[in-house]
């Protein structure tokens, strides 16, 4: 049994209705899993007027497998040119998420993490004793992957960055249900409006550029394979994600042309970079703060298997994911947990929060939920989200941020010279040492 549920709710029914959401705001930061549990327990399905909040599994299930009643229609005012992740349950979706998904071959994925582990170990030894963990390590590790596994070549890592970031900022915490002044949401639309442009122009750019250089390819390939027979089976032709798809050609039916191959591209490194360096800084953080977990960790950290580190890693972010909730739509009425005491007629046009770390903490998924419990059942996490906007990236975040975080773990005497400093949501500095 966890601590008694924290009587929470008789204050929010209290509070005047245009400030209840400040108030649950709050709570979500301050005590997000005694919240939750007593959501859970006493008010599973939370309406308030700016938004839905629905706390337990199977609701949060039953909701994230219908695309087409709980849309991501507030993704489409944030993302340009009809990228795949703003379109629900239709052909473009199916078309290019599988198209991507086969590029991002998983065959791929032992190689991305011994790359993982080497850009990692240099940029430690690098370092000398002492880094700001997110700017110079947890960021800049999945932006070195961009460059060199996918392939976003020719701009400094640190402008990937910065463009990952107002994207990451204005499409997932710049929504009607965030806390945020007129002035703070322009700044936040206005800087990620500027750094789109750029990498628009930048994506125009690559693309143009790769596929004249893939043309010249093409006509010294029989050359370089030639070549490469005497050079012993070293791979003549450059291979990365932009490159797979300016090589890959298909029928104009298919409506995959170059220019869809460049907003996949941009989708790409907005995806990355911003979701994996904080999942990996608040996991380095969870784990120094919890010193049984962190000698376990460090432990597990040396053996050849990585997977007992991985697991421990999955379950430390369900006490600190990225964000505790998804967000969708309602395109019509819908009636959520039909047929339960906490059933629940939710009218179109309505925001509704899926709190997946809520779902995380229920019980009827997670036994014990409040202990730590490395091997979990992998399939009941939302690490990755749920249903038919689950993670394109998601094999790569699961060997990117595992071995990001075992990487800096291995430093001798790893200490934090402060907690880490949030602007807004997203980290911003976690300054941390090591013995040299
Ligand atoms: C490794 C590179 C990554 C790429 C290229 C990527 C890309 C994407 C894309 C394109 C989607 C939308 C899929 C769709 O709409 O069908 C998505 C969804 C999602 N991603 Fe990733 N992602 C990456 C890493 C991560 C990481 C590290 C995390 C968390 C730790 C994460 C969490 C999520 C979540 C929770 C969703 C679901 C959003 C929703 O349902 O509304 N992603 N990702």
């Amino acid at each position: 049994m966890g601590p008694a549920p924290a009587a929470y709710l008789p204050r929010i029914d209290r509070e005047p209705a245009e400030s209840k959401l400040a108030l649950v705001r709050r709570l979500m930061e301050t005590d997000p899993l005694g919240f939750f549990k007593e959501l859970r327990a006493e008010r599973p399905i939370l309406v308030l007027p700016e938004c839905t909040l629905v706390s337990l599994y199977d609701d949060v299930i039953e909701m994230l497998n219908m695309p087409k009643i709980f849309t991501v229609k507030l993704y489409e005012a944030k993302m340009a040119n009809g990228y795949l992740m703003m379109h629900d349950d239709d052909a473009l979706h199916y078309r290019e998420k599988s198209i991507m998904q086969g590029l991002l071959n998983r065959d791929d994925l032992p190689e991305v993490r011994r790359m993982v582990r080497d850009i990692s170990r240099d940029l430690l030894e690098g370092a000398g004793g002492g880094i700001d963990a997110v700017s110079g390590y947890c960021r800049l590790v999945p932006a070195t992957i961009v460059r060199d596994y996918f392939g976003l070549i020719g701009m400094h890592r640190k402008d990937l960055m910065e463009w990952s970031y107002w994207a990451q900022v204005d499409t997932f915490y710049n929504q009607p249900f965030d806390i945020a002044t007129a002035e703070e949401r322009e700044r936040i639309q206005a800087s990620h409006d500027a750094s789109g442009e750029k990498l628009g122009k930048y994506i125009a750019a690559l693309v143009l550029t790769r596929s004249i250089a893939l043309k010249f390819e093409r006509l010294w390939a029989p050359l370089q394979r030639l070549a490469a027979m005497f050079r012993k089976g070293k791979r003549p032709l450059r291979d990365d994600i932009v490159s797979r798809m300016l090589r890959t050609k298909f029928p104009a039916e298919v409506d995959f042309d170059i220019k869809r191959a460049g907003v996949n591209a941009g989708g790409l490194l907005i995806g990355t970079i911003e979701t994996t360096a904080q999942a990996s800084v608040q996991t380095i953080q969870y784990l120094l703060q919890h010193a049984d977990l962190f000698d376990q960790a460090r432990n597990t950290a040396r053996e050849d298997d990585p997977s007992q580190f991985d697991s421990i890693v999955w379950e430390a972010l369900r006490f600190v994911p990225i964000s505790p909730y998804m967000f969708r739509q309602t395109a019509c009425g819908y009636t959520l947990a039909k047929g339960t005491p906490h059933e629940t007629h939710i009218p179109g046009g309505t925001n509704v929060l899926a709190l997946t770390q809520s779902a995380m903490f229920d019980p009827k998924a997670f036994e014990n939920p409040e202990a730590f419990r490395p091997n979990r059942n992998w399939y009941h996490y939302f690490t990755f989200g749920y249903g038919a906007h689950e993670c394109l990236g998601k094999y790569v975040g699961m060997v990117m941020i595992p071995e990001i975080v075992r990487q800096i773990l291995l430093m001798p005497g790893l200490e934090a010279a402060a907690g880490i400093e949030y602007d807004g949501h997203m980290p911003k500095s976690y300054p941390l040492t090591w013995r040299v």
